[in-house]
């Protein structure tokens, strides 16, 4: 059966990547899935161990969630860190992925930096962690931005593994279930689970700078658009961003070789549940001067009333711990299940 997982980091700043990359493909795909969505507290700690406000952050996101729109009745809303079988698995799957997988990761080389000795185990172990979120769910899709498709590689790679070590245990506990990859048809007790990562808008870059990807961590405030900003901000920023002196095209092939525009229309067709195509054939020849307040107001429809929603949620704690506290109990249930299955597998020894 299809299971939907995904997860976002509580550290800050959650931007227009986040919502047009992640949290609105989240959304959409309650209508047609079983879903679980994290926030991925014990992801954060790569980041910076000592945290004074992370309960918060995790409130800001999980009240970000639910203000764009996703239902904790129905889908499965919680924090990474009330369900142990997450680490618990990763410890497992440390044991399972090779040290050179790690190391590979542009992740990891990206925010390690020159001094990679000195990088905490935690950030070279993180795609670990990462694929035991969504394989402790046993899920079967993973919507993300264009930035995690190699962790989700990676996460295919170690339930592949897992599965072929250990296919003999998995067969005689009759764990298996049959999977198709590719042409073949495979027995595993993992599944191989598929990144959803389409449409317009798996790569916000920097409003700043059209080479960099947008992120929590740049240091200017005007490189992104955060969920939280309002409506003068919005403008503000979409006026200051980087363009180059031309018009429009009326092609998307007229993108190539401008980021910056490539990037504004894509997020205008993010915003607009459209393609770039379409955005082109309305503003194809026209100026920025013309394009960019359509855009700023398009973003500002789009984004005050989930920001206006985030401070409503935000305002009752109690509400936003109770949801937490309630998925975290269901996605524990379903993930000790996992869990049994696979000390089984291993032979840890549960009499
Ligand atoms: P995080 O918290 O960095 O980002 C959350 C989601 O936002 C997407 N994203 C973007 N999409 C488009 N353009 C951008 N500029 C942009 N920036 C970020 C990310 O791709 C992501 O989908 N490792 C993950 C969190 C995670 C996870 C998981 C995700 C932990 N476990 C299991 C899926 C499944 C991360 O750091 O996301």
């Amino acid at each position: 059966k299809p299971l939907v997982f995904s997860g976002v980091q509580p550290t800050g700043n959650l931007h227009l990547g986040n919502y047009l990359g992640a949290i609105r493909k989240f959304v959409a795909l309650q209508e047609t899935h079983d879903c679980i969505y994290c926030v991925v507290d014990l992801h954060s700690l790569t980041a910076q161990l000592v945290h004074d406000d992370l309960e918060d952050q995790t409130r800001q996101i999980t009240a970000a969630y639910l203000a764009a729109g996703i239902d904790p009745a129905k889908h499965i809303v919680f924090n990474q860190s009330r369900v142990p079988g997450h680490a618990e698995l990763a410890w497992i799957f440390n044991c399972v992925a090779r040290i050179g997988w790690m190391s590979r990761m542009t992740q990891f080389k990206d925010k390690a930096g020159k001094d990679r000795e000195n990088a905490s185990l935690g950030l070279l172990a993180y795609p670990s962690l990462m694929a035991a979120d969504i394989l402790l769910y046993r899920a079967t899709h993973v919507p993300v931005g264009d930035d995690q498709k190699q962790h989700l590689e990676l996460t295919r790679d170690i339930a592949q593994k897992f599965n072929n070590d250990f296919s003999d245990r998995i067969a005689a506990r009759n764990l298996g279930v049959t999977m198709q990859v590719g042409e073949e048809k495979v027995q595993g007790y993992f599944p191989m689970a598929e990144p959803l990562i389409g449409g317009p808008a798996t790569r916000i870059m920097s409003l700043r700078d059209g080479s960099k990807k947008m992120s929590k961590s740049d240091p200017s405030d005007l490189s992104r658009i955060n969920l939280t900003d309002d409506a003068d901000t919005i403008s503000k920023k979409i006026r200051k961003a980087k363009t180059d002196p031309e018009a429009l095209p009326s092609a998307v092939e007229g993108l190539e070789g401008r980021p910056e525009a490539d990037n504004l229309v894509g997020i205008y067709a993010g915003l607009a549940d459209t393609t770039r195509e379409a955005v082109l054939a309305e503003y194809g020849g026209q100026q920025f001067s013309v394009f960019k307040p359509a855009l700023a107001d398009l973003a500002v429809e789009k984004l005050a009333p989930i920001a206006a929603e985030m401070r409503r949620i935000l305002d009752d704690r109690a509400y936003v711990d109770a949801v937490l506290r309630d998925g975290g109990e269901r996605a524990g249930k379903l993930a000790e299940a996992t869990m049994k299955d696979v000390r089984g597998i291993i032979g840890l020894s549960q009499g």
